[in-house]
């Protein structure tokens, strides 16, 4: 009888960063069986993650307090570090030997393309340069208890869409790494980085901003604090849901419920009096100063988006630009 064949072990991959992404990328890349390389800077980030069970007795997880030359062995290197220390640490890794001349190195930054890292490699002419940026919000998974809590945490990674940018060199290799974590990945131009980014910021932590004026809202109405953050979860959840539903080619304002879709004009106006009387009593709580322009901007991209569809009656349209105008002609003092 044949002897069962061994798996091949997957490459070693280097990752600088030990903050949200670097950690989640590595132990993504664990759960694919690839040997990490980790430098954690801070001493006792890496204290804390040597002493967590799950990733401290990872054999396949090595924890580096800075890259030492044998790092020059690895093949893939990854910087996951904010965007303003990317060119530090690549000259970093440049002076103390631990790239090798032929290696893949990519960063995680939404708004950088890839050539972004040269000025700090002149000296490595050959290196495969390249950006990777997943569209998801990674939380920090230490803070995340091993177990379920940090597999759901791991999927946010998972389902995440990918924009790619790099030489055609370093992008078939990025690819085949990128293709073992998820199944999204598109590639943009460097021009166009800024823009993506801007948007993944809009929808990720506008939406956090949103909700905090939500939740202040709320609080001023004298709403208890925990029942507000569970029900506007919920809430935010099953709007969510509800776009989720749609056919990918379907618009959002089919998915949408609320006020303007039902063209209810007097509600919108209520809302809008409502939200500038509580921004009047409480002058020093940013969130609710919020409340009343955002309500009424977003409210006007709605009413717009859904007069361009057709999917209002004349008179609800007008009914609702009369109300907005008005809104807008109090909070600009008029
Ligand atoms: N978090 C996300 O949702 C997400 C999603 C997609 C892409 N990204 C991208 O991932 C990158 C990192 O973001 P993040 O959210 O992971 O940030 P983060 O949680 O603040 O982590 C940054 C990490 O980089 C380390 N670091 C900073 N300067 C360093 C240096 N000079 N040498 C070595 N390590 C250094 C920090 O270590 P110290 O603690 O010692 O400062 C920290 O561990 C960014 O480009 C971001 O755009 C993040």
């Amino acid at each position: 009888m044949n002897a069962p064949r061994a798996r091949p072990v997957p490459e070693a991959v280097g990752i600088v960063g030990a903050g949200r992404a670097g950690l989640t990328l590595a132990l993504a890349l664990r759960q694919r069986r690839h040997p990490v390389w980790l430098w954690v800077r801070d001493s006792a980030r890496r204290e804390a993650l040597l002493a967590d069970p799950a990733i401290g007795a990872d054999p396949g997880l090595r924890l580096d307090a800075f890259p030492q030359p044998d790092w020059a062995a690895l093949p893939t290197v990854a910087l996951a570090v904010p965007d303003g220390a990317l060119l530090d640490v690549a000259s970093d890794l440049q002076l103390r030997g631990a790239l090798g001349p032929q290696a893949l190195l990519f960063h995680l930054a939404g708004a950088l393309p890839a050539s972004h890292l040269e000025a700090a490699l002149r000296a490595l002419p050959s290196l495969r340069l390249a950006a990777a940026h997943p569209l998801a919000a990674l939380p920090d998974l230490l803070t995340l208890a091993p177990g379920p809590p940090r597999r759901a945490g791991l999927r946010a990674l998972k389902g995440a869409t990918w924009a790619l940018d790099g030489t055609p060199e370093a992008l078939a290799a990025l690819r085949r790494l990128v293709g073992k974590l998820g199944r999204h990945m598109l590639q943009l131009a460097p021009a166009d980085r800024a823009a993506w980014h801007a948007a993944a910021a809009i929808v990720a932590n506008d939406l956090a901003a949103l909700l905090m004026v939500g939740e202040a809202v709320a609080r001023a109405a004298g709403v208890e604090a925990t029942a507000i953050r569970a029900g506007h979860l919920h809430l935010a959840h099953s709007a969510l849901q509800a776009l989720a539903a749609l056919p990918t080619a379907a618009p959002l304002w089919r998915g949408l419920t609320g006020a303007v879709r039902r063209g209810d004009a007097a509600t919108i106006g209520h809302h809008l009096e409502v939200l500038q009387q509580a921004a009047l009593a409480t002058p020093n709580n940013a969130p609710l100063q919020a409340a009343a322009p955002a309500h009424q901007l977003l409210s006007s991209v709605l009413v717009e988006t859904l007069a361009t569809a057709q999917a209002l009656d004349a008179a609800q349209l007008r009914a609702l630009r009369h109300a907005l105008l008005a809104a807008a002609s109090k909070l600009s003092g008029g």
